[in-house]
């Protein structure tokens, strides 16, 4: 408990920063993030997020922030913004509706279930990790546009234009940014052999101008969404990695289309959770955790106790069982969402748990479904003054994605082909293990863990959150909720709060290294789980806003990065 206070009072002093976004409008408080009265955005980026409120200033909506957030994410957060990427988004308008929109990168049409096989059929994660063969059609430009043109109110040049500024004008290395860079720069140099923009040393404090990221979006802004999947940007890029050894072709691009999807929508308690469908495992894992949780008295418990995280891990195994098995793009394999989701199923796969022994994870298949036979990211939040709220996460799926860096378009590209099952039963770069239902195919998408979720109290929109971070992406988000909900926490407590996750495969629970008592620790120990702190590794990113009582909004940005909310 010493150490949970400890790391509160930190992150009050993290939270700090939030104050120089404070105006008439906004306040701050020892323990909460900043609180705004009429819209926010909480973004892994200062100017981010800043840009994002200016477009709302000017009368535009979450959709329009949207657009601006992610353009701005591209320019600042190369780590894990790019117009080389993929994402999800989650809405919820001020009438109440829903909806998803998926635009995950999809497989090449050249695309094959074995291409990242060796000779002696082992997977070759050199190829599907690193270069232009690991890269997959990339939905970002077509999912800002596709939200832009159903709900966005603002001229796209008008939405635009402060990105292109700041592309131009540069932004300022952060520390962590000076450490990302540093630790990247011989993969980054070794996979494009040269010395690109961002492999060339740049120290905490520097400027870094990106003029031709600017070109593209001054493109993008001149001939729209056509700009990048049919117009000169998709030739150069197309040329571009076809000379890096890609298979990628102009009618891969030209094919591109974000989808709408209906979110997975389930209740937890009194709370109404609206959360991604596939392609995403998100939604449903979350929902099956959620159910199989709900019966156990986690407030009795305590906050990260033994109990409350053996009930937890319990239930991420058996969840993650299932995601190997039955996940995959909906528009190739029919996902049992209805059973899977099933109060009656999730009760039962948790029958054969007791608090006195851990279930080896070698013990546990993917449930029995009738009829049926699987870091880097980022994630922003937003909320108008309209009442409108939307949760997206987007992804390069590797820190700087395949780390191939399109010099003459300003970007980085993804490596999420490295997301399908590349052989059945061999993890991909999160450990994860898939089947057949996540296998390669031509113009498939591949299973994703991000989770954009909004949660609903009252009917009322209550809560918008999601976080990078892979497989941890779904267990952060469930984190998260919880330590609102059932344990009191504000927003911002809740997104520094220590955390812990369990995937099935490896059958280790990793914990944040000395945040959790030693006893706490021996005791699961002693019950047979296999702990894992030494992985010195962050869980999660979370970004989050939270509608207090009086109406007002609360940010949570997390410490963990250089994340930051901005209101008004
Ligand atoms: N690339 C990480 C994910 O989509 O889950």
């Amino acid at each position: 408990m010493k150490k949970f206070i400890l790391l509160i009072l930190l992150c009050s002093c993290f939270s700090c920063k939030t104050e120089i976004r404070q105006s008439a409008s906004t306040t701050v408080s020892p323990t909460r993030g900043l609180i705004a009265e009429n819209a926010m955005v909480v973004s892994a980026r200062e100017e981010a997020s800043m840009i994002g409120l200016e477009i709302m200033k000017e009368g535009g909506n979450a959709f329009d922030a949207m657009m601006a957030t992610e353009m701005a994410l591209a320019v600042t957060f190369p780590f894990a913004g790019s117009l080389g990427g993929g994402g999800f988004m989650v809405y919820r308008k001020a009438d109440g509706e829903t909806g998803a929109l998926d635009y995950r990168e999809k497989a090449p049409l050249a695309a094959t279930k074995n291409m990242y096989l060796d000779g002696s059929g082992n997977v070759d994660t050199k190829k599907s990790r690193f270069g232009a063969l690991a890269v997959g059609v990339p939905g970002n430009i077509a999912g800002s546009f596709e939200a832009h043109a159903r709900f966005g109110s603002l001229p796209v040049e008008q939405v635009l234009q402060p990105v292109i500024d700041l592309a131009k004008k540069g932004f300022v290395v952060s520390a962590k940014q000076e450490q990302s860079f540093n630790a990247y720069r011989r993969q980054m140099l070794e996979i494009n052999n040269d010395t690109i923009l961002f492999a060339r040393v740049h120290r905490a404090g520097d400027t870094i101008r990106n003029l031709a990221l600017a070109k593209t979006l001054e493109r993008i802004v001149k001939n729209g969404r056509s700009e990048f999947y049919s117009g000169e940007t998709a030739q150069k890029l197309v040329s571009f990695l076809q000379e890096s050894g890609g298979i990628i072709t102009l009618e891969d691009l030209e094919m591109y289309k974000a989808q709408w999807r209906e979110p997975v929508t389930f209740s937890y308690k009194d709370l109404k959770i609206i959360s991604m469908s596939p392609p995403s495992s998100g939604g449903i894992a979350l929902a099956q955790i959620m159910k199989m949780i709900e019966p156990y008295p986690l407030q009795d418990y305590g906050h990260n106790s033994s109990k409350y995280i053996q009930v937890l891990t319990e239930a991420e195994r058996r969840a993650y069982a299932d995601r190997s098995q039955y996940l995959g793009d909906p528009d190739f394999v029919e996902i049992p969402t209805f059973q899977l989701t099933s109060v009656e199923y999730l009760h039962n796969r948790m029958d054969n748990f007791n608090f006195e022994k851990a279930t080896p994870s070698s013990e546990l298949n993917p449930g029995s479904i009738p009829g049926f036979e699987s870091n880097e990211t980022t994630h922003y939040s937003i909320v108008d003054s309209y009442g409108n709220a939307i949760a997206v996460t987007t992804t390069l799926n590797g820190a700087y994605g395949s780390k191939l860096y399109a010099e003459e378009l300003g970007f980085f590209l993804n490596n999420e082909m490295d997301d399908f099952s590349a052989k059945p039963g061999v993890p991909n770069m999160f450990g994860l293990i898939g089947g057949e239902a996540n296998a390669i195919a031509p113009q498939k998408r591949m299973l994703s863990s991000m989770t954009p979720t909004l949660v609903e109290r009252d009917d009322h929109f209550w809560m918008s959150l999601g976080s990078p971070g892979g497989s941890t992406i779904i267990t952060s988000v469930l984190q998260t909720i919880l330590n609102v909900y059932e344990f009191d926490m504000t927003m911002q407590q809740a997104v520094d709060a220590p955390r812990f996750h369990h995937q099935w495969l490896p059958d280790e629970v990793l914990f944040e290294p000395a945040a959790f008592e030693t006893s706490i620790l021996n005791n699961l120990k002693s019950k047979g789980y296999h702990i894992n702190e030494g992985q010195s590794r962050i869980l999660g990113k979370v970004d989050a806003i939270l509608r207090l009582e009086n109406g007002s909004l609360e940010g949570g940005a997390d410490h963990r990065g250089d994340d930051t909310a901005a209101g008004f």
